[in-house]
């Protein structure tokens, strides 16, 4: 006798009941640059369908972004000027702090989260101080919580610190308490590995290392117990939710951070994942659309709860569609 699965795939409605993964609006965080001056929607070269937006400009896209069901965005910031300190990622009249009150003022319930990183402030563009040729871990510390605490006087609900700078997640912690902030959340890139699949947002958020690269603080692609230890420390400073980043090359990392450590797991779908499917679908390669899909289904299947994509107004259509 044949065994037949396939009696299960038969037609949509009885491939809709036995559906073991959803994924919904509600779980999409979209990415945005914010920068200085006015009027500006600017796309980004390396990342089709993406811009650079001045701050009077954001509100119109967030109100979008509201309208298809999309709960948060993340923030990162252009700044006017770059500096070996990266000095202008605290300063609070910054695009990123600006754009974080007007965003609070016009549209409180949207979740704001904001990146807190030095990479795009300083003029070498690392992720934090230099010192003797190298990223001096424990003076970046401060820069950092300086930046997390402007963002949180700004309104944002979750500072994201990018840097992977070891402590770093207790000391914006104590900054925040200390200051009264005790309600701003920490989302933290726990596990971030060097990877070369931030190459299209690297240009887009001018960060790219000006010498070497960012393997003495980012995490070895090969490695995966590496993972685990830094998503529990993160957690045991204070972090309220873990992620993982990339997402598509690192689903066994998703999913052995998903077993092992308890808070909201996010997943980044970066710039690359995005890129090499926005090119594929220009080159007729690939279904943009379907594919696009296919990604996202299968970071939530192994064991994302949030997803952070550039996709995320293009699926929002989609599922909104479906589920009228
Ligand atoms: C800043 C930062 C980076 C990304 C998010 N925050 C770049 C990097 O570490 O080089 C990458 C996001 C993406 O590729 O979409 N440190």
């Amino acid at each position: 006798m044949i065994i037949r699965p396939r009696r299960l795939r038969r037609t949509p409605a009885i491939r809709d009941m036995v559906r073991e993964t959803g994924i919904s609006v509600k779980d999409l965080i979209f990415p945005l640059f914010v920068k200085d001056g006015k009027g500006i929607k600017e796309p980004i070269p390396s990342m089709p369908g993406q811009f650079h937006f001045s701050t009077d400009m954001i509100i119109k896209e967030i109100d979008e972004i509201r309208s298809l069901g999309i709960p948060a965005v993340l923030l990162f910031g252009l700044p006017e000027k770059k500096d070996p300190v990266g000095s202008y990622a605290y300063k609070e009249d910054e695009a990123v702090q600006r754009s974080v009150s007007l965003i609070k003022d016009k549209f409180p319930d949207m979740v704001i989260i904001t990146d807190v990183c030095l990479c795009e402030y300083t003029d070498h563009g690392h992720c934090g101080i230099i010192k003797d040729g190298q990223v001096d871990n424990d003076s970046t510390l401060e820069a950092l919580s300086r930046t997390a605490l402007s963002h949180a006087k700004a309104g944002s609900d979750f500072v994201a610190p990018s840097d992977m700078m070891d402590g770093r997640v207790e000391a914006i912690r104590s900054e925040l308490d200390l200051n009264g902030f005790k309600e701003t959340g920490i989302i933290s890139y726990a596990v971030k590995y060097a990877s070369s699949f931030y190459g299209p947002f690297r240009e887009a958020a001018d960060s790219a290392p000006k010498f070497g690269d960012r393997s003495g603080y980012q995490m070895d692609p090969a490695n995966s117990n590496e993972a685990v230890k830094e998503a529990l420390l993160d957690m045991e400073e204070g972090a309220d939710m873990i992620m993982v980043k990339p997402a598509l090359p690192y689903l066994d990392i998703v999913r052995r951070v998903r077993e092992e450590c308890l808070l909201p797991l996010v997943a980044y779908n970066v710039s690359g994942e995005y890129s090499m499917i926005k090119a594929a679908e220009h080159m007729g390669w690939m279904d943009g659309k379907r594919t696009m899909m296919e990604a996202l289904i299968c970071i939530k299947r192994a064991g994302a709860d949030l997803i952070i994509t550039y996709f995320a107004k293009e699926a929002a259509r989609i599922l909104n569609g479906k589920n009228q």
